[in-house]
């Protein structure tokens, strides 16, 4: 039987709970999954996709079947690249909805033959975000549960190196 192969794609920027609490349940799912970091995005990141790819890799160590890739350009091309079939993401609230929605639409249109699939997030997850990860550290409080305990030091060098 072929192998199901699945990429999770984002501006990790940094990795949070959240997406890993994504990214373990994927895995358990699919043969493979490819997280995917987006280096041309439009937003200013914090961290080089060198550190969001070292974040990831030392979040998911142990987690045999994640491999942790960048890309440029569309979401759908790096997809079939890797000869994923799905493309995961997490959804956190009615807000999320409306764009991903979108998204998922557009890449279906771009390729058929590529599914987005949803995962709700774990509750306890629901208001994580990336943006607000990086705020709690810029004014130097705790990011214990926020992010990945292996990567809150690195986080907080980054945030305070920027004050
Ligand atoms: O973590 P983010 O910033 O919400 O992730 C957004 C991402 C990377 C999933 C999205 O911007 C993306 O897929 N970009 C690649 C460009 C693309 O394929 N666009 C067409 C589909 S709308």
């Amino acid at each position: 039987m072929s192998k199901k192969i699945a990429v999770y794609p984002g501006s990790f920027d940094p990795i949070t709970k959240g997406h890993l609490d994504i990214i373990k349940r994927a895995s358990g799912i699919f043969d493979t999954v490819y997280v995917a970091i987006l280096t041309n995005s439009a937003k200013t990141p914090m961290f080089s996709v060198d550190e969001r790819k070292d974040f990831i890799k030392r979040s998911t160590e142990g987690i045999e079947n994640v491999v942790v890739e960048s890309f440029s350009g569309l979401l759908v091309d790096f997809a079939k690249k890797v000869n994923a079939t799905v493309i995961v993401k997490g959804l956190r609230a009615m807000s999320d909805f409306e764009y991903e929605f979108q998204m998922a639409l557009m890449n279906r249109k771009l390729d058929k033959s590529i599914e987005t699939m949803f995962l709700t997030t774990s509750g306890k997850y629901s208001y994580l975000s990336s943006s607000i990860v990086k705020e709690v550290a810029r004014h130097s409080a705790s990011l214990d549960g926020l992010v990945p305990d292996c990567i809150i030091n690195d986080i907080i060098k980054k945030a305070n190196s920027k004050n």
